[in-house]
């Protein structure tokens, strides 16, 4: 069975002080002991303050992106292992966000990931159509192309365990949500590419998260579809009353 995970993404919200306060509330109110996993993830410059609040409690610490390469002069950058150092255990890779505007690409989502598993970090991989890829058909080849992009030259051991976030672009803040069916059908879609490429086995251990729109109104429909294993939030993650009831509804 696998073990559903609410991730909050936080995007470029909160200083570190108001990442403090939210940090503290994530963990009075999702510290209770259920099966469902609860990560939160804080821009860069609140990351070590969080990981301070959550460390000791079940509140895993995630960040939003990280460089491929170990160290080096690379302005402006964050290796794996920095992430690792601080607390971190998960990170982000391939939002739609770093592919729309700075540049991301099949292959640095590939680079990215191989650089998180070498450091033990669990890659939080998104995927995702753009709504003119939807409107004409091409939804899933979009996604597989991806994924295969992501997946390049990793080993099944590499794979399993890993997670996944499906994301439809045209669903990310904008209100507007994949139906419950709709992404039911990605999901298994998704988890099919991956059996193809890994085997049936890695690919029903693989945990996929649906991100775009999650709301407290919405959460318990799409989380209970059986191939809907937890939920990637934006918006819904900056207040500790919507992301607690997000996470609540991801209860089996
Ligand atoms: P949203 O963002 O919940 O605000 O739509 C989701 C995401 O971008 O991960």
């Amino acid at each position: 069975m696998r073990i559903p995970l609410i991730a909050g993404n936080w995007k470029m919200y909160k200083t570190s002080s108001e990442a403090i306060v939210l940090a503290e509330a994530v963990v009075k109110a999702l510290s209770m002991p259920d099966e469902t996993q609860v990560v939160v993830c804080p821009p860069f410059t609140a990351l070590a303050a969080v990981g301070q609040i959550v460390a000791g409690s079940k509140i895993g610490l995630g960040a939003q992106d990280l460089h491929w390469a170990k160290e080096g002069a690379y302005t402006g950058e964050v290796s794996a292992e920095m992430l690792w150092d601080i607390g971190c255990r998960y990170v982000i890779v391939g939002h739609s966000e770093r592919r729309q505007y700075f540049g991301e690409t099949n292959e640095s989502v590939n680079r990215k990931s191989l650089a998180a598993l070498a450091s033990n970090l669990t890659p939080i991989i998104c995927v995702g159509e753009i709504l003119f890829e939807r409107e004409a058909g091409h939804a899933y080849a979009v996604v597989e192309a991806q994924l295969k992009g992501a997946l390049s030259g990793l080993t099944s051991e590499q794979v399993q365990g890993l997670i996944f976030a499906y994301e439809p672009v045209w669903a990310i803040g904008t209100g507007k949500t994949a139906t419950p069916s709709q992404a039911e059908e990605m999901h298994a879609h998704i988890r099919k590419t991956i059996a193809l490429l890994f085997g049936a086995e890695i690919a029903q251990g693989v945990r996929i998260l649906y991100g775009g729109s999650v709301k407290p109104d919405n959460a318990k429909e799409l989380l209970g579809r059986s191939e809907i294993d937890g939920a990637l939030v934006g918006g819904a993650s900056l207040q500790i009353d919507s992301f607690a009831a997000i996470a609540k509804a991801a209860k089996r």
